[in-house]
Protein backbone atom coordinates (compact mmCIF):
# COMPACT_ATOMS: atom_id res chain seq x y z
CA UNK A 1 0.00 0.00 0.00
CA UNK A 2 1.34 3.30 -0.99
CA UNK A 3 0.29 6.61 1.35
CA UNK A 4 -0.20 10.28 -0.11
CA UNK A 5 -0.50 13.06 2.21
CA UNK A 6 -3.30 15.75 1.13
CA UNK A 7 -4.73 18.66 2.73
CA UNK A 8 -8.71 19.03 3.98
CA UNK A 9 -10.61 21.67 4.84
CA UNK A 10 -13.58 20.98 7.51
CA UNK A 11 -16.80 22.67 7.20
CA UNK A 12 -15.89 24.99 10.32
CA UNK A 13 -13.06 26.39 8.11
CA UNK A 14 -10.24 24.43 9.72
CA UNK A 15 -7.47 23.27 7.64
CA UNK A 16 -5.03 20.07 8.00
CA UNK A 17 -2.02 19.25 6.12
CA UNK A 18 -0.49 15.82 5.86
CA UNK A 19 -3.79 14.20 6.29
CA UNK A 20 -2.73 10.25 4.82
CA UNK A 21 -4.66 9.10 1.64
CA UNK A 22 -3.97 5.23 1.38
CA UNK A 23 -4.08 3.75 -2.31
CA UNK A 24 -6.94 1.30 -1.01
CA UNK A 25 -9.22 4.03 -0.30
CA UNK A 26 -11.15 6.27 -2.61
CA UNK A 27 -11.46 9.96 -1.77
CA UNK A 28 -14.58 9.37 0.88
CA UNK A 29 -13.11 6.75 2.86
CA UNK A 30 -9.70 8.44 3.40
CA UNK A 31 -11.97 10.96 4.89
CA UNK A 32 -14.35 9.22 7.04
CA UNK A 33 -11.48 7.28 8.28
CA UNK A 34 -9.43 10.81 8.92
CA UNK A 35 -12.35 11.09 11.08
CA UNK A 36 -14.62 13.92 8.99
CA UNK A 37 -18.12 13.54 9.16
CA UNK A 38 -19.49 12.31 5.86
CA UNK A 39 -22.26 10.06 5.98
CA UNK A 40 -21.74 8.63 2.84
CA UNK A 41 -25.16 7.07 3.39
CA UNK A 42 -25.58 5.08 -0.10
CA UNK A 43 -21.69 3.59 0.53
CA UNK A 44 -20.08 5.32 -2.07
CA UNK A 45 -22.27 4.56 -5.08
CA UNK A 46 -22.56 8.18 -6.33
CA UNK A 47 -26.09 8.50 -5.35
CA UNK A 48 -26.59 10.28 -1.98
CA UNK A 49 -24.21 13.77 -2.48
CA UNK A 50 -23.21 13.35 1.62
CA UNK A 51 -19.64 13.34 0.47
CA UNK A 52 -19.87 16.18 -1.76
CA UNK A 53 -16.28 18.02 -1.59
CA UNK A 54 -14.67 20.75 -3.80
CA UNK A 55 -11.03 20.32 -4.70
CA UNK A 56 -8.42 22.61 -5.60
CA UNK A 57 -8.31 23.07 -9.58
CA UNK A 58 -5.36 21.32 -10.50
CA UNK A 59 -6.68 17.99 -8.67
CA UNK A 60 -10.05 18.22 -10.26
CA UNK A 61 -8.34 18.05 -13.25
CA UNK A 62 -6.38 15.22 -12.25
CA UNK A 63 -9.15 13.53 -10.82
CA UNK A 64 -10.10 12.72 -14.31
CA UNK A 65 -14.19 12.54 -15.98
CA UNK A 66 -17.32 12.57 -14.25
CA UNK A 67 -19.77 9.65 -15.09
CA UNK A 68 -23.03 9.93 -15.71
CA UNK A 69 -24.36 8.98 -12.48
CA UNK A 70 -21.87 11.42 -10.67
CA UNK A 71 -23.08 14.12 -12.99
CA UNK A 72 -27.12 13.46 -11.89
CA UNK A 73 -25.88 13.83 -8.42
CA UNK A 74 -24.03 16.47 -8.75
CA UNK A 75 -26.77 18.33 -11.19
CA UNK A 76 -29.29 17.99 -8.05
CA UNK A 77 -27.01 20.08 -5.56
CA UNK A 78 -28.22 23.71 -4.31
CA UNK A 79 -26.61 26.37 -6.66
CA UNK A 80 -24.79 27.48 -4.08
CA UNK A 81 -23.64 24.55 -3.34
CA UNK A 82 -22.38 23.23 -6.50
CA UNK A 83 -19.29 24.87 -7.46
CA UNK A 84 -17.10 24.38 -11.02
CA UNK A 85 -14.34 21.82 -8.41
CA UNK A 86 -17.73 20.10 -7.31
CA UNK A 87 -16.85 16.42 -7.17
CA UNK A 88 -18.49 13.25 -5.05
CA UNK A 89 -15.68 12.27 -3.33
CA UNK A 90 -16.72 8.27 -3.64
CA UNK A 91 -15.73 8.45 -6.77
CA UNK A 92 -12.36 9.93 -6.71
CA UNK A 93 -9.83 7.02 -7.12
CA UNK A 94 -6.39 7.25 -5.45
CA UNK A 95 -3.61 8.53 -7.77
CA UNK A 96 -0.18 9.41 -6.96
CA UNK A 97 -0.21 12.54 -8.73
CA UNK A 98 -3.09 14.11 -5.87
CA UNK A 99 -0.77 14.58 -3.54
CA UNK A 100 -0.78 17.75 -2.02
CA UNK A 101 -4.48 17.69 -3.46
CA UNK A 102 -6.65 20.38 -1.32
CA UNK A 103 -10.00 19.08 -0.49
CA UNK A 104 -13.05 21.06 1.09
CA UNK A 105 -15.63 19.20 2.86
CA UNK A 106 -19.04 20.21 1.59
CA UNK A 107 -22.24 21.54 3.39
CA UNK A 108 -24.89 19.07 4.37
S1 LIG B 1 -21.08 8.29 -0.65
FE1 LIG B 1 -23.01 8.62 -1.53
S2 LIG B 1 -22.57 9.82 -3.25
FE2 LIG B 1 -20.62 9.45 -2.41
Amino acid sequence: MTTIEITVTDREGVTTEGVDWDSDESLMECLVRNGYPILATCGGNASCSTCHSYLDEASFETAGEIDEDEAAVLDSLLDDEREPTSRLTCQIAWDEDLAGAKVRIGPF
